[in-house]
């Protein structure tokens, strides 16, 4: 039998995630249908639950819906519970499971696609709100040498800082207490973005040799991608892998079986 699947946020239409799963489901030979919803802003749980009427097995969620599936979820993963968010809902007998796949997703993309090597880095998070918030753990279990977490309004670094302190050392600042210091791998995971502008950084924070990922990706390269490689990125990552590999990890938790990302990946940049 066919078992039912979805992507669920606000706006939808682009969501590239029907595309991978279906990659997915070809490459391992799983029998799945995988939809995209469109979530009413009032009535996300009421959609939730008719998806899941309809014998939907489980559900990718994206914005604005996370922190509203990490409250309706029955029971949490240790990374949703961490992340405050829930990118990935899965329908048991029991009732609702969250779980957070943003983290991994990064950290794999960078890792073991892209070869990057946390240990000894010195790290630069920018942003503080929920997908900086999904990654600053997961980015800490990694054991970078360093990793500061700037944002715009200094005291949410602070906040979210302080409350990843028992997993590594994190310093806190705002983007304008940059001045001075040199990072290997430069990570934007603020919104900027989507008004294509850049957080507003000292043109020489990023060392010699060091890398920038921008946590969003598009059709061309994204305006952080762009600044890289103005400033000398060795390499200029965009969001694309980390969304296939949070995807991936979906799939795993769902079908328990691990699909092959590379060719999605490729795939995907073929467009
Ligand atoms: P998300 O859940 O996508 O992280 P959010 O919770 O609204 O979205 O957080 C947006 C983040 O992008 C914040 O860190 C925000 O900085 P502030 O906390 O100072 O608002 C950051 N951001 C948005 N636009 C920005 C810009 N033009 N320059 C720098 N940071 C920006």
């Amino acid at each position: 039998m066919t078992d039912l699947y979805a992507v669920i946020g606000n706006p939808i239409e682009h969501s590239r995630s029907p595309q991978i799963h279906a990659a997915f489901a070809r490459q391992t030979g799983q029998d799945i249908r995988y939809e995209r919803i469109l979530g009413d802003l009032d009535g996300f749980e009421a959609d939730v639950e008719a998806f899941i009427d309809a014998g939907g097995r489980g559900l990718n969620v994206t914005l604005p819906f996370k922190e509203r599936a990490f409250r309706l979820a029955g029971e949490l993963s240790a990374r949703a519970h961490d992340a405050g968010a829930v990118n990935t809902l899965v329908v048991r007998d029991a009732g609702l499971f969250g779980d957070n796949t943003d983290g991994v997703g990064l950290v794999r993309d960078l890792g073991c696609n892209h070869l990057f090597s946390f240990n000894g880095a010195r790290l630069l998070l920018l942003g503080a709100g929920g997908a900086a918030r999904g990654v600053l753990r997961p980015l800490l279990q990694e054991r970078p040498a360093q990793l500061v977490l700037a944002n715009r309004t200094a005291g949410k670094a602070h906040e979210l800082a302080g409350a990843a302190s028992d997993t590594g050392n994190v310093i806190a600042c705002g983007l304008d207490e940059l001045q001075g210091l040199r990072f290997d791998l430069i990570i934007n995971a603020t919104a900027a973005g989507l008004d294509a502008r850049v957080p507003d950084i000292p043109d020489d924070c990023l060392a010699e040799g060091g890398w920038t990922y921008d946590m969003l990706y598009g059709e061309g390269p994204t305006a952080f991608v762009e600044w890289g490689k103005v400033h000398g990125a060795t390499r200029a990552l965009d969001g694309l892998g980390m969304l296939v590999e949070q995807a991936a990890e979906s799939f795993r938790l769902w079908r328990g079986v691990q699909p092959d990302t590379s060719t999605v990946i490729a795939s995907l940049r073929r467009g």
